[in-house]
């Protein structure tokens, strides 16, 4: 029988177009809203592009890059941007706390020559992306949790500062009349920012930072800091990213599988869809939001959603935009 990778293969090879081979292999496929055009998205690199309406931190990040400075350094100058914006609520200062009401955060970096470090459950740090990138370049790990995180943020002269914002006090004390734990699609859900830049070498860095959901269980951790799920990077190939629902991108270890099916002949469109179809296909996905942002290393982009309403943020030479990514309902 043919493998299901070789059928890809075979087929790309034959010229047959990734669509139609991901309607053979998903019954489901015939549900999925088709788009406004080609699923195919082609940019100039150098490009910045993160999940949702980041475009300050896309231009923070592609000003780095524009100066000849390095992907790595791009994705984390860019993603510090939400993780210091007050009003954001799902990532870093002002992001919303668990149900004991601290503000937790996960964080990840990783580089063009596969180096990675990442802080689960960091407290008290307003920019967990630059302690994760220290985890990366001084220590001989690749990540670092809770209090072991904390203490070694302080070491390397972070300050220790309170997360909470007035707004988020009285989110929370709001939530205790209830205590109803049910996240809110694409609000709590709107959850994450990943970004990936090419640089102007052409090479692919990646950064991914969030408080998590809000109102979680004390001890979470979801798919953001964890390589290969919130995040992963190939230089020879691309990169992809996710946001939404960690725990069902944690179970498919969706990033990973996106870059393995772009190294299999996807693009980065169809790799995220069908990155989407794999958790569609096991659990229940009408209040769930899951999406995923990629780019080979062509700088061809694409991403795709389980519900509407996620948008990516793009920049290049030529402009900063906001696009609607593609969802299955
Ligand atoms: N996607 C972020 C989280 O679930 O924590």
């Amino acid at each position: 029988m043919i493998k299901r990778r070789d059928f890809i293969k075979t087929s790309a090879a034959l010229g047959v177009p990734t669509a139609a081979i991901l309607s053979a292999c998903n019954p489901n496929e015939a549900n999925a809203k088709t788009v406004k055009g080609s699923l195919e998205n082609a940019a100039k690199t150098p490009l910045v592009i993160s999940t949702w309406n980041n475009k300050l931190a896309n231009q923070t990040a592609y000003e780095i890059i524009k100066k000849n400075g390095s992907a790595v350094d791009a994705v984390e100058a860019g993603v510090q941007i939400p993780e210091s914006d007050p009003k954001d609520q799902s990532v870093g200062y002002g992001g919303h706390p668990d149900r004991e009401g601290n503000v937790t955060l996960d964080a990840c970096i990783m580089d063009s020559k596969g180096n990675y470090g990442s802080v689960t459950y960091l407290q008290h740090i307003k920019h967990p992306i630059a302690v994760a990138r220290k985890v990366m370049d001084e220590t001989p790990h690749v990540m670092l949790s809770g209090d072991g995180a904390l203490q070694f943020a302080l070491s390397q002269g972070f300050k220790k500062e309170d997360l909470l914002t007035a707004k988020t006090k009285a989110d929370y004390k709001e939530w205790l009349k209830t205590s109803e734990y049910k996240p809110k699609v694409n609000i709590e859900l709107h959850d994450t920012i990943g970004m990936i830049a090419i640089d102007g070498v052409g090479d692919i860095s990646g950064a991914c930072t969030t408080s998590g959901l809000a109102y979680k269980m004390p001890g979470r951790v979801g798919d953001s800091p964890i390589i290969g799920a919130g995040l992963f990077v190939d230089n020879e190939i691309g990169a992809a990213t996710a946001t939404g629902m960690g725990e069902a991108v944690l179970r498919s270890v969706g990033s990973f599988l996106i870059v393995e099916l772009m190294r299999n002949g996807l693009s980065p469109a169809d790799a995220c869809k069908e990155a989407v179809m794999r958790i569609i296909h096991k659990q229940s996905y009408k209040d769930l939001q899951v999406g995923y942002l990629a780019v080979n290393k062509e700088g061809d982009y694409g991403a795709f959603a389980i519900q509407p309403g996620f948008v990516f943020a793009l920049t290049t030479d030529e402009e900063t935009k906001v696009i609607d990514a593609i969802s299955y309902i």
